[in-house]
């Protein structure tokens, strides 16, 4: 993404578009609600952070959105397209990682290009590149039980880097480490994903952590509980770098909290 300001945004057409997506479990004996009618458009150089409370149906909204999930209602369209299953501008990085543990980390990122048209060698030297992106140059042949959590999701990051899909899907992507590890995490990872050679031209980031949707993003999508319906779309017009202890961080935290209870 080459600027992040969004000025501009509500003219250009969306890249990802959510319309009125439902979503009900069928479970043994009842039916669980768990999305309710949700809809939002997220344009190019646009960072969308969706906070809800645990359990509200977040990891189910992203899948659906990866298009590894149908909604029970609704639709998804990737540049004006109805998704029905996963489509290569869209690429989603997991909570716990999601690495194979009996590979070592190229092989992690390399696994994620297999689904890429490319010759053996292209593939290997986009995985390389990744690796050192996200500074785990050296760390090649290591498995994931030898490497930090922190380690782990720079891995996760590697391979949507390697990718270079359009969108970005993110489900709570620090909410796995150590408070130090994540806040060092966010800032680098952001300044990744802003760099002129990243391919990435949105984020959706999903979240209960109101303050790291406030640091990274550029709306925040609050959502109820369950079954979850949009509460408000709220622009964060923050200046970056964000100050985390600035008055106006605060404000904006304090004003999704109230959203959220
Ligand atoms: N495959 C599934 N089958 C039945 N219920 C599910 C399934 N996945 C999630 N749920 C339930 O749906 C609700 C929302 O889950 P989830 O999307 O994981 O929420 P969140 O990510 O916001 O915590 C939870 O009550 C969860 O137990
Ligand atoms: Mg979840």
């Amino acid at each position: 993404m080459q600027t992040l300001s969004r000025d501009a945004a509500a003219v250009k057409s969306p890249l990802l578009e959510v319309s009125r997506v439902s979503l009900s479990y069928e479970l043994e004996k009842e039916k669980l609600d768990v999305i309710s009618d949700v809809s939002f458009g997220l344009c190019k150089d646009e960072f969308l952070g969706i906070v809800a409370p645990s359990g509200a149906g977040k990891s189910s909204l992203l899948r659906i959105i990866s298009g590894l999930q149908r909604p029970t209602g609704g639709e998804v369209r990737v540049k004006g397209k109805v998704i029905h299953s996963p489509v290569d501008e869209v690429f989603m990085i997991f909570q716990n990682f999601a690495l194979l543990p009996w590979k070592n980390v190229l092989e992690n990122v390399l696994l994620a290009l297999l689904c890429k048209d490319l010759p053996e060698e292209v593939r290997r030297q986009k995985a390389l590149k990744a690796i050192e992106d996200v500074n785990l140059k050296g760390f090649e042949k290591a498995y994931p039980g030898e490497l930090s959590g922190g380690m782990k999701q720079r891995v996760g990051i590697a391979r949507a880097l390697a990718l270079e899909p359009q969108i970005l899907l993110m489900d709570e992507p620090f909410s796995s480490l150590d408070p130090l590890t994540a806040d060092h995490l966010r800032v680098e990872f952001y300044s990744l994903l802003i760099s002129q050679e990243s391919p990435i031209q949105a984020v959706v980031m999903v979240s209960h952590n109101v303050e790291e949707v406030v640091e990274l993003a550029d709306r925040a999508l609050v959502l109820s509980d369950r079954p979850s319906r949009v509460v408000q779309d709220v622009k964060i017009g923050l200046p970056r770098p964000r100050n985390k202890k600035s008055q106006e961080f605060y404000e904006y935290t304090d004003r999704i909290y109230s959203l959220l209870t």
